[in-house]
């Protein structure tokens, strides 16, 4: 048996493979109402036989979009979509998860599509957008957000805990808080990003702070046998950066209840130079994994099954979270399946529906074609 097709157990949750559905923004959501689009986008992508599929960003409160077009999970009547698109994905076979998120001071852009740049203030599209401190982001597409007075931290906080109980009665089995990234905690934990004087900046404890707030009252909502994750930056290929000091963090964030970390990168340094290549930051989940005693998700240039098997097989993570290559093949399970196939249990991981057609079925593109065996 492939290990990326070996089940997976957090909690009472049992992954029928290791592969994951990253979080993606769809952009195609209206007053954080999502739609037919992303109900066919998930439903896919679960018929697709990953093991888990996490929705994109849920804005935890208006202000907290990317863009106004971004899902959210804010109110009663959003949540209840919410709960036919969980539904969808659990008839495709696949755990239903759902990421949560604040966007801070990346908040109010257009859609990437349309310049991924700040809505001008103007603009009656604009909101005020909130961070740790009045810093913008850099790159000169952003616009200075206010600095948040300890009020809106607590605002936010709660908010968080409203968006988990949403999820949790929507039918969600896995939440993922988007602790990455830039956005709103990251920059909190984040030197480049956080300039507070006040106990949420200046030293670790202090830039930690709200993420581990965060993640306790939301653990205090969040079923004690669902896997509660987080998405963390915890590097940023820049100067500063201190790995030492993110691998505690992430022993800190255990220690409050995470049960997973998914390993990503902090996108708030401006002279970051990141080393874009196949699966370049597996070795760090496979560090985080070793040093904080933790699962972990890895991310980024996943794209060939013995790619992802060796990642997972390695030990550098224990789910692979695939994003691009799953919107151009959202049956690369299948794929992998047949390219690792030297088990047929592997196939028995995905939908019968379809894998029990395609384990015996050669494509025409396959060097060893076979004649296809339907009548058997
Ligand atoms: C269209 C799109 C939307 C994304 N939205 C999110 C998101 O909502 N939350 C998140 O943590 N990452 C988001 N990401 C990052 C992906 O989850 C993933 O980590 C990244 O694309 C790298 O994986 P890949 O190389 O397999 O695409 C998004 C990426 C894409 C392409």
């Amino acid at each position: 048996m492939p290990a990326l097709f070996d089940p997976f157990t957090l909690k009472d949750v049992t992954l029928r493979n290791r592969i994951m559905v990253s979080p993606m923004c769809q952009y195609s959501a209206e007053d954080g109402r999502i739609n037919d689009w992303h109900f066919a986008h998930l439903a896919g992508l679960a018929r697709g036989g990953a093991g888990l599929v996490v929705a994109e960003a849920a804005a935890v409160s208006p202000e907290g979009r990317i863009t106004p077009a971004d899902a959210g999970i804010w109110t009663d009547e959003q949540a209840g979509l919410w709960a036919k698109a969980a539904g969808l994905i659990a008839a495709g076979g696949a755990v239903p998860g759902i990421q949560i998120a604040h966007a801070g001071r990346k908040a109010n852009a257009n859609r990437p599509w349309e310049g991924d740049d700040h809505i001008p203030l103007e603009d009656p599209r604009a909101w005020e957008t909130l961070a740790p401190s009045a810093l913008a982001q850099g790159g000169g597409l952003w616009r200075t957000p206010r600095e948040m007075i300890l009020a809106d931290i607590a605002r936010v906080q709660a908010d968080f805990v409203a968006a988990a109980a949403r999820a949790r009665d929507a039918g969600f089995r896995w939440l993922e808080l988007h602790f990455a990234h830039g956005y709103l905690a990251q920059s909190f934990f984040s030197r480049h990003a956080n300039r507070r004087t006040d106990q949420y900046g200046g030293d670790f404890e202090n830039r930690i702070r709200f993420a581990l707030e965060t993640v306790r009252a939301v653990r205090e909502v969040w079923p004690a046998n669902l896997p509660l994750t987080a998405r963390l930056g915890l590097i940023e290929f820049a100067a500063g950066d201190d790995l030492d000091e993110s691998l505690e963090y992430v022993r800190r964030l255990k220690a409050e209840g995470l049960d997973l970390a998914d390993v990503s990168i902090g996108f708030t340094a401006p002279d970051a130079a990141i080393p874009w290549g196949p699966g370049f930051l597996a070795p760090l989940s496979g560090r985080v994994r070793t040093e904080a005693a933790i699962p972990t998700a890895t991310s980024w240039y996943i794209s060939e099954p013995q790619q992802a098997e060796a990642i997972v097989a390695s030990g550098q993570a224990d789910l692979v979270a695939l994003g691009r290559p799953l919107l151009e093949d959202p049956h690369w399970p299948y794929r992998a399946a047949r390219e690792l196939g030297i088990d047929k249990a592997a196939w028995t991981t995905l939908p019968a529906p379809y894998a029990h057609w395609l384990d015996r079925y050669r494509p025409a593109r396959d060097p060893v074609a076979q004649p296809a065996d339907v009548a058997a």
